[in-house]
């Protein structure tokens, strides 16, 4: 049923977390606009504002409890629908049963099919100055909206769902819980998707998935799916986010270091470089196995940019095992991290098996002991560069200044440089000479535009037009 013989409603959308939930946000505008819902970009003017949330550590869910009692002002002064999409539906289910509550509706990460019947439930409550209140959280083995076209907001950049769910269980993690369980989507849509994608004029492809790289669809593994995606004419650029250690065939390492379209960049989540910590995290690998795959990779390709997650003050971290993820940081030498501090999470293995016992004062000295040491490997790696011209895939405007473009190397580390350089545009290609470094940015002179695709690595850049 559309709604377009009623008011047309005027939705807002706020998204949290991370780059999946971007994606599911794309899916529901797509949903929402083809029954007549519009979208809005300004609360003021929404008769509904959904929030599309996270769960995965204590901070997500203090910033999303932060802006819905922001939003309890907003509902006092005017009749507005509230509505909590994704991980923290699960979690919210209790507001509901308030006796005024501020959240109307509550849509898990598999029910966004449901949400245009959802919301018109919860206007048409309100407006008969009911406290009915709608929920759909139930968990699916089947969901993949396959068939949705994602409304995607014009840019370099377009994601790709192509599974969803993870079926690992690490002891500290919530997602299985939120997301359910592993599926994978059928590679022909996939690719019929990316094409419709490099037809809309986006240049890079991002494939997302809770656990990537253990895609799987009859013959199809995501290797295979990865260079398929990369062969596409048009697309400059394939990244993927985020794998697992565990599933790295040496098919899908090839992909990556001999594929000129395939991004020079492996984000390799290690969470701690001791064996203890690992086993009790369910990580199913050592600190000797993980290490392994790194030489391999950088035996294959010595220029394949690395990152990690690693998570500090785990259930009964000892000093001593905090010191073996600070000499893996060391040995290894990230290109970047994202270093977290244990959060624990409800009925995750490690909260129902485990004491969440390193206190908080720790688990934050051990996060800046990290954060300390990577900023210094960082900008050394950075400092690598110097002297080089790097291919740069243009995303806009510098944060800082808009004096200055902003793009993003094949290994993804920002580049920036003065826009009176030369004239370009996002999605194009420039040629970046690299006179400065810090831990987070290359700086450039940029030389001239691409005329061809992107170069098999970092190293090589040639064939450019001069301005
Ligand atoms: N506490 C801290 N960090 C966590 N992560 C996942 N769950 C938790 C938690 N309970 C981190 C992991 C993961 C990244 C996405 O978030 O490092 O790789
Ligand atoms: Fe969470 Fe582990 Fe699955 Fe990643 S692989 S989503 S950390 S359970």
């Amino acid at each position: 049923m559309s709604v377009a013989h009623d008011r047309r409603r005027h939705v807002h959308i706020e998204t949290f977390g991370c780059q999946m939930n971007e994606y599911d946000s794309e899916l529901v505008r797509a949903l929402l606009t083809r029954e007549g819902f519009v979208l809005t970009e300004d609360r003021e003017c929404a008769d509904v504002i959904l929030m599309n949330t996270c769960a995965i550590r204590e901070n997500a869910h203090t910033k999303v409890y932060t802006h819905l009692s922001d939003l309890k002002a907003l509902k006092k002064s005017r009749p507005l629908v509230v509505g909590v999409l994704g991980c923290m539906a699960q979690n919210l289910k209790g507001e509901l049963t308030k006796q005024e509550p501020l959240v109307d509706l509550l849509a898990g990460p598999d029910s966004y099919r449901q949400l245009p019947t959802l919301i018109r439930n919860a206007v048409h409550a309100q407006e008969q100055g009911e406290h009915r209140k709608t929920l759909a959280v139930d968990l699916s083995e089947y969901e993949t909206y396959d068939d949705i076209v994602p409304l995607r907001v014009p840019g370099v950049n377009a994601w790709i769902a192509v599974m969803r769910g993870c079926d690992n269980f690490c002891s500290f993690c919530v997602v299985p819980y939120t997301r359910g369980r592993e599926r994978s989507r059928d590679p022909q849509s996939i690719l019929e998707e990316a094409r419709r994608i490099a037809g809309n004029g986006f240049k890079q492809i991002t494939l997302l998935g809770q656990n990537v790289n253990s895609y799987r669809s009859g013959e199809w593994d995501f290797g295979r799916l990865l260079t398929a995606v990369a062969d596409i004419p048009g697309i400059e650029r394939v990244r993927f986010t985020s794998p697992h250690p565990k599933d790295f065939p040496p098919s899908l390492l090839e992909a990556v270091v001999s594929h000129p379209k395939i991004c020079k960049h492996i984000h390799l989540p290690a969470q701690s470089g001791n064996d203890r910590m690992l086993s009790l995290m369910n990580r199913t690998y050592t600190k000797r196995e993980y290490v392994a795959l790194v030489e391999k990779i950088r035996s294959m390709n010595r220029r394949v940019v690395l990152t990690t997650d690693i998570i500090a003050g785990f259930c009964s971290e000892t000093e001593a095992e905090f010191s073996d993820t600070y000499r893996l940081l060391e040995e290894v030498r990230y290109h970047s991290a994202f270093i977290f501090l244990y959060s624990e999470r409800m009925n995750t293995i490690a909260a129902r098996k485990f004491t969440d016992d390193v206190p908080l004062e720790v688990k934050s000295q051990r996060v800046t002991a990290l954060v300390e040491l990577q900023r210094r490997i960082s900008a050394e790696c950075n400092r690598e560069y110097l002297g080089e011209t790097l291919p740069v895939l243009v995303e806009g405007d510098a944060k800082k200044s808009h004096l200055q473009a902003m793009g993003k190397s094949d290994g993804n580390i920002t580049v920036i440089w003065n826009k009176t350089d030369l004239a370009c545009s996002p999605g194009q290609v420039v040629a970046c000479s690299i006179y400065d470094a810090s831990a987070s940015t290359l700086y450039a002179k940029a030389l001239g535009i691409s005329v061809s695709s992107p170069s098999k690595s970092e190293h090589s850049c040639t064939n450019f037009v001069q301005p």
